[in-house]
């Protein structure tokens, strides 16, 4: 039966059995600790060094937001709550918290100029007006975005509402339990559990990637399921990894279909059922995964498929289009199948609902745009020098902003450049809906859904998109805020190490 090894260029052993530390789950306390936010319970956050065990019998140091029994907690408002946040910085070097998704006055989004220097407190205040969804915050100080998430600073911010509390009912959803949060991350330690982030010179180019995958803080995780439907909420907080996510039946090797029902901005209108999904640096996908036809005993494995960074596929022909096992032998594409988390469906239960046809409604795109403009991401220079680039420029906290207008939407087009890589673009205090991709490589082309070449993922709110070598996005970008003033958001590549560097430019909302 078993085919490992015995075929040059088979299917690649996935290494399940070594897959035994119980997957971390969002609880009462610790790490993933669930805090309700909002609705006038002002929170108190440190930013600081703690021990915290990832690396099993290796307690190290990360760097955490700390509140109350909490580590990195998994915040829950509901939409249209105040939420507050007095967050202190313990760390000896200045820093900032964004909330990467949702819609908040330019001085609450931890813009890199409102540092909050060591000893210092910052008050975070702000109404939750986004839809249900699986937003996050992490630091976003100018240079040092990188290291900061790198060293463990991320958490969940999750938005409740009236759609998503009648999706969970309908579906017997319960955080922790059938709801599940995975933040997939990857990270290096020494070797006492410390976390260790020290990028080379590639790193610094092509972005960094950690030896150890982690979902929720946990190395080679196992999760036990029963016979029914999960909710996975997927987060990429990784540096600059890229995952192609797939679901297989790890006894059959046969692919399982997963249910796209939301995007970064929340709940799409209507679910769309994937065999595989790009997720970037700052992207979520929330998907159901139905175990209802598996015996109890079967093992299920979310594995990250090998792909094709950087395009080489086009200078050989069709090569890699071709994904009956992922991308099978002699093909050119470099990265192998890994397995990010085991499922195992260890109990029965008897489970009857289905998936509503309508999930919500998506806000109206029907307000004209009133201008367009094009990005184009580069690369300049070369090996020592070299640098990514927004329309030939490096952001300067000093650099003149493009202006935009309050009230209106404006079409976007963002192009790569075709020797290049893979970019997550994303963008701050403005939502936008996808509208086209054109000349996308054949492995994100054949995951089209319609005539506009998007992808199953590109049907929600989003607020990252990835751009691959070659590729044109449209997007439109909704300007539609309440807030007075001038509000100053940050358009940037979510590979941090990009960011820092300066991929990334201002937009001046007046
Ligand atoms: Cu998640 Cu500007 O970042
Ligand atoms: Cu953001
Ligand atoms: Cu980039």
């Amino acid at each position: 039966m078993s085919m490992h090894g015995a075929h040059d260029g088979g299917e690649p052993a996935l290494g399940l059995d070594s897959f035994v530390n119980p997957l971390r789950l969002p609880g009462r306390s610790g790490t993933l600790g669930v805090l309700r936010a909002g609705a006038g319970r002002p929170l108190k956050m440190a930013v600081r060094p703690e021990l915290i065990e990832i690396v099993p019998g290796h307690p190290g140091v990360a760097w955490i937001y700390s509140a109350e029994d909490k580590k990195n907690p998994v915040l829950v408002v509901r939409r249209g709550e105040d939420f507050s946040a007095d967050i202190t910085n313990e760390l000896d070097e200045p820093t900032t918290t964004h909330w990467h998704g949702l819609l908040v006055e330019w001085s609450m989004d931890g813009h890199p100029s409102r540092v909050i220097e060591p000893g210092a407190t910052y008050r975070y205040r702000f109404r939750v007006r986004d839809r249900s969804g699986t937003y996050w915050y992490h630091p976003h100080p100018h240079g040092r975005t990188a290291a900061q998430v790198a060293m463990g600073l991320a958490g969940l911010f999750l938005v409740d509402d009236e759609d998503d509390e009648r999706l969970r009912n309908e579906l017997g959803l319960i955080l922790g339990e059938t709801d599940i949060p995975l933040l997939l991350q990857d990270k290096s330690f020494d070797r006492d559990g410390n976390v260790l982030y020290a990028p080379d010179a590639s790193a610094a180019v092509m972005g960094y990637e950690g030896e150890t995958i982690l979902v929720n803080y946990t190395p080679k995780p196992v999760l036990e399921a029963a016979s029914r439907l999960y909710r996975l909420r997927l987060l990429n907080g990784a540096n600059a990894r890229i995952f192609r996510l797939a679901l297989t039946d790890a006894g059959s090797r046969r692919r399982l279909p997963m249910t796209l029902i939301g995007t970064d901005g929340g709940l799409l209108e209507q679910s769309q059922s994937t065999q595989e999904q790009f997720l970037s640096p700052g992207e979520r996908a929330d998907v159901l995964v139905d175990f209802r036809n598996l015996e109890v005993g079967a093992t299920v494995a979310l594995v990250s498929l090998g792909f094709d960074p950087m395009h080489r596929e086009m200078s050989h022909g069709s090569a890699g289009m071709h994904a009956e096992h992922g991308e099978g032998a002699g093909s050119t594409v470099p990265g192998s199948e890994y397995a990010v988390l085991k499922i195992v469906v260890a109990s029965e239960e008897v489970y009857e609902s289905t998936v509503p046809e309508r999930l919500a409604s998506l806000p109206s795109a029907d307000h004209l745009p009133t201008r367009s403009r094009s990005f184009r991401l580069s690369a300049s220079g070369d090996h020592g020098t070299m640098r990514w680039l927004i329309n030939d420029a490096s952001y300067r906290l000093d650099a003149e902003p493009l202006i935009a207008e309050r009230g209106t939407v404006e079409v976007w087009e963002v192009h790569n450049d075709e020797l290049s890589m893979p970019h997550p673009m994303h963008l701050h205090g403005a939502p936008f809906s996808m509208l086209s991709r054109s000349r996308s490589p054949g492995q994100v082309a054949r995951l089209a859904v319609d005539e506009q070449g998007r992808l199953a993922t590109d049907l929600g709110r989003k607020d990252t998109v990835l751009v691959w070598p070659g590729e044109s996005v449209r997007i439109a970008v909704d300007f539609r805020h309440p807030f007075e003033g001038e509000q100053r958001y940050l358009f940037h590549c979510h590979i941090l190490e990009h960011e820092d560097a300066g991929m990334m430019t201002e937009i001046l909302v007046t």
